[in-house]
């Protein structure tokens, strides 16, 4: 039996469901029973009628599908795969953060752990930040906003708000360059650019449009374009090329890895379903804390 019939096996033995994010490696892809954005991932988790949830993505992703899903085992394959912008903030610094604007509402990006979500009133993701800053959050004068400075950047200038905003990022997304999309747009001059918010401004200003990963293939897929540039980590090229043949789409950056999404293989897939490992446990007091801060987050789907 190759490995992926035994992954398939033990998932039915096991009542597993395997979630896995845009970024993961195509292979991971292609045996996953759902690939989305963080929103979507979301969605799955608290919905999802298995027993247990392997979690191909970073930890911040399966401690959210564990809030969201408590009653279900959550296993991540790689107990190392983290998010460096999640690692940029702590539930101290947000604590400091409302001690000094006692008045502000708290909203942070879901790539938060979950002692930071704990901390916070309500989280967002790249799907749906405008969305909930417009709506959730239209009468609070005063909003912290962490950990992305470039989301809270793009979304203060998409809605005209002004954030107190904390100075994390991602790593693999500053690494592309606005010389890098300009290269390209003169080499490919009919591509249209989708970019991720993650990236710095001077990137987004290049873009035609600027979407979560998951909106990215929806955009693709709807689009009468043929060429797209692609700002963002370079795993969610797999599904744009599977789902639209007779398009192309150019990485912006081959720089643009998460390492830490690549951390996540069909071999360690296989171990995590065998001795169900790793699994993801949080403290209650910060469990229940957190699941409030997520609860509206499902609710703003666009
Ligand atoms: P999406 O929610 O758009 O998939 O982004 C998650 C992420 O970590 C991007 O770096
Ligand atoms: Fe975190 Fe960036 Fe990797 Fe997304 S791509 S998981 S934000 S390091």
């Amino acid at each position: 039996m190759d490995i992926v019939e035994r992954i398939n096996k033990l998932k039915r033995t096991r009542n597993a469901v395997i979630l896995a994010h845009n970024y993961q490696s195509p292979e991971v892809q292609d045996i996953a029973d759902f690939v989305g954005d963080s929103l979507g991932l979301s969605i799955q988790a608290a919905g999802t009628d298995a027993k247990v949830i392997v979690f191909c993505g970073v930890r911040f992703m399966a401690e959210t599908a564990k809030i969201l899903s408590p009653a279900k085992t959550v296993l991540i394959p790689d107990r190392d795969a983290g998010c460096p912008m999640a690692d940029m903030i702590t539930a101290e610094d947000v604590k400091r953060l409302k001690r000094d604007h006692p008045k502000a509402k708290v909203l942070c990006y879901v790539n938060t752990t979950a002692d930071v979500k704990a901390e916070c009133d309500l989280s967002c993701t790249s799907a749906n930040a405008l969305a909930m800053v417009n709506g959730a959050l239209k009468n609070d004068d005063e909003v912290i906003f962490v950990p992305d400075m470039h989301l809270a950047d793009y979304v203060a200038g998409q809605t005209g708000r002004e954030f107190i905003i904390w100075k994390g990022y991602c790593p693999s997304h500053v690494k592309i360059l606005p010389e890098n999309i300009q290269k390209l747009k003169a080499e490919y001059k009919d591509a249209i650019v989708l970019a991720h918010p993650e990236c710095p401004r001077a990137v987004r200003e290049l873009a035609d449009k600027v979407l979560s990963t998951e909106a990215m293939c929806t955009y693709a897929a709807g689009s009468h374009n043929k060429v797209f540039i692609i700002a963002s980590e370079i795993g969610i090229l797999h599904k744009l090329k599977k789902e639209n043949p007779d398009k192309d789409f150019i990485p912006a950056s081959e720089r643009a890895i998460c390492p830490n999404m690549k951390k996540i293989t069909l071999e360690k897939v296989l171990f995590s379903l065998e001795e169900m490992t790793f699994e993801v446990k949080i403290e209650q007091e910060a469990m229940f804390k957190a699941r409030q801060c997520l609860r509206r987050m499902l609710e703003y789907r666009a």
